[in-house]
């Protein structure tokens, strides 16, 4: 409900502003610059926050940092990882993304690959509801498979195979909505053997990638379906097998956080890209302007 959500940024982003730096013990004077998120996703509250941004920087009079999400997502690695250089391949798995990514540098990414329907993140939450399991599906999806046989319930891997690394989601979820309605199942057999099938597309999907980089320095996977310890898992083992070293941010890291704008800012600041004040929010900003729409991609190019 994007009107309420974008209410609540505007009730709470204030006192936590107050709060975090309190927290920090650190005056708004002492900062060196403000970075807000200027995008991609609902615009009402993208908007309430980088109006916030914008009213820091100019009354403090330091410089202001437009960070896309998913920017965020991509160098948060880097935050935990200070080893972790330039290019990497990164695996973004989030509830509106999945993408195979080569972060070249900051606010240097090139797309190898993106889902054609639905994301991973998205489709751990439909079939979470349709499997009665609530909201945020991923979690509650991970939590009952542990009881299942990942193995009990036949189900399709879309796109396996296939010479082109992307993604596709949709058809796995009608299959299990299927499965389920036939009742011949138990929920942690479904939910167990759905995300299975997930691993078992990500990992050859990042296969194809893992491949058509040879100069990556590292498998790295972020986003919050990243929290998912079968899929860390299947990834460390994917990493391995291509020698090279496979980095996951710790759980909090993984799912949407403030921590992973800041140090996105931090990383521009470094690089000396700043944004003026006229900088507008983006309901969609693709980190890689160049990428080309997918074929048989519905709305997530
Ligand atoms: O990155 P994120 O916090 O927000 C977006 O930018 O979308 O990702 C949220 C998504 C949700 O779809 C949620 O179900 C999924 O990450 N997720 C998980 C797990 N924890 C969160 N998916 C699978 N397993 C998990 N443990
Ligand atoms: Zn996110």
């Amino acid at each position: 409900m994007p009107e309420i959500a974008a209410r609540a940024h505007v009730d709470r982003l204030a006192p936590i502003v107050e709060a975090v730096l309190a927290d920090a013990g650190v005056a708004l004077a002492d900062v060196d610059a403000v970075a807000a998120t200027a995008g991609p996703g609902l615009i009402g509250g993208v908007m309430v926050g980088l109006v916030t941004g914008k009213a820091l920087a100019h009354a403090a009079n330091k410089p202001l940092i437009a960070v896309n999400h998913l920017e965020g997502h991509a160098l948060s690695p880097r935050l935990v990882a200070a080893d972790l250089e330039f290019p990497y391949l990164l695996l973004l798995v989030s509830g509106g993304h999945c993408q195979l990514l080569l972060v070249k540098g900051v606010g240097d990414y090139r797309r190898l690959a993106t889902t054609i329907d639905d994301a991973a993140g998205e489709a751990f939450d439909k079939t979470a509801k349709l499997l009665g399991l609530g909201y945020p599906g991923g979690p509650a999806v991970e939590r009952i498979a542990r009881d299942g046989n990942p193995h009990a319930v036949p189900l399709p891997r879309p796109l396996v195979g296939s010479a082109e690394p992307h993604f596709s989601f949709a058809g796995l979820k009608s299959a299990v909505a299927r499965a389920a309605a036939s009742d011949a199942h138990s929920v942690p057999d479904l939910a167990a053997s759905f995300q299975q099938a997930v691993v078992d597309c990500l990992v050859d999907r990042s296969r194809i990638a893992l491949a058509a980089c040879p100069d990556a320095t590292a498998f790295v996977v972020a986003g919050g379906v990243a929290a998912n310890g079968a899929i860390r898992t299947a990834l460390t083992d994917l990493a391995a097998r291509f020698d090279r070293p496979f980095v996951a941010p710790p759980l909090w890291l993984c799912t949407d956080n403030g921590a992973m704008i800041a140090w996105a800012g931090a990383e521009r600041f470094a690089a000396g890209l700043f944004d003026d004040l006229s900088v507008a929010a983006r309901p969609r900003w693709p980190l890689d302007p160049a990428a080309e729409t997918v074929r048989g991609a519905g709305v997530k190019a």
